[in-house]
């Protein structure tokens, strides 16, 4: 027996917070009758939302992409250019978690699994993302401090950030930031707070999973390993 939450979230309903709004909503039905919260099914239960089975739990999938720029990180796209799915011959029907800008390259996961990808990509989960960067000019410790402890972004303080310095000289400085918000172009907007602007960005590792020496453009199948380390983030 399985929480029906869990159960529909296997089968690609949604987030298991989805699932209960879902239940709650009243839009699912087990065995004929109208299913309640908290409640647990076997396979052997008829299940169906707003009126469609929901039938054998669906395989899931997750890779990562090394995405290059030039891509937007979306399903589709309304303005027609290229996409990350462009890269990816998998038939499930996988998407990105979080989101990497056009210009941005780097370690994106796919994945047809709801429930991981909202873990991932929700907040209070503080998952740290790195990021390597060459930024204009040279950045002082003073500037590196400020970046560590937090600079106001739209009116609001980002969270403590740990950054190092690789490289540098008077024109460029290369860096390593490992942020742990999602918030919209975080890392550029951190950088314009201290008078900087990021030249390259490349996202390099989500926790502890690395991109390694995977090739611009390729995508390879996480192992069982990974994908148990990403659910326990
Ligand atoms: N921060 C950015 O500014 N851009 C990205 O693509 C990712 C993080």
């Amino acid at each position: 027996m399985v929480r029906l939450n869990k159960y529909l979230a296997d089968c690609g309903v949604g987030s298991r917070r989805e699932c209960d709004r879902l239940i709650s909503d009243g839009v699912v039905v087990v065995n004929g009758k109208k299913a309640t919260l908290g409640m647990e099914v076997s396979e052997h239960d008829q299940i169906s939302v707003n009126g469609k089975r929901v039938g054998d739990k669906q395989k899931n999938y997750y890779l990562m992409l090394h995405k290059p720029k030039g891509y937007v990180t979306t399903v589709k796209d309304d303005l027609g250019r290229k996409t990350v799915m462009d890269l990816i011959d998998v038939k499930a029907r996988l998407y990105p978690v979080g989101r990497l800008d056009y210009d941005t390259e780097g370690l994106l996961i796919l994945t047809n699994d709801g429930d991981l990808a909202n873990r991932l990509t929700h907040p209070r989960n503080e998952v740290n993302k790195t990021y390597i960067c060459r930024i204009s000019g040279m950045l002082t410790d003073k500037e590196r401090l400020q970046l560590e402890r937090g600079v106001l972004i739209d009116g609001v303080k980002t969270a403590p950030a740990r950054v190092r310095i690789l490289k540098q000289d008077q024109h460029h400085t290369r860096c390593e930031i490992t942020i742990h918000e999602g918030r919209n172009r975080q890392v550029k907007k951190m950088f314009e707070a201290v008078g900087k602007e990021v030249e390259f960005l490349k996202r390099v590792a989500v926790g502890e999973l690395r991109l390694g020496g995977l090739k611009r453009g390729q995508h390879r199948f996480l192992n069982d390993y990974e994908v148990e380390y990403l659910k326990k983030l």
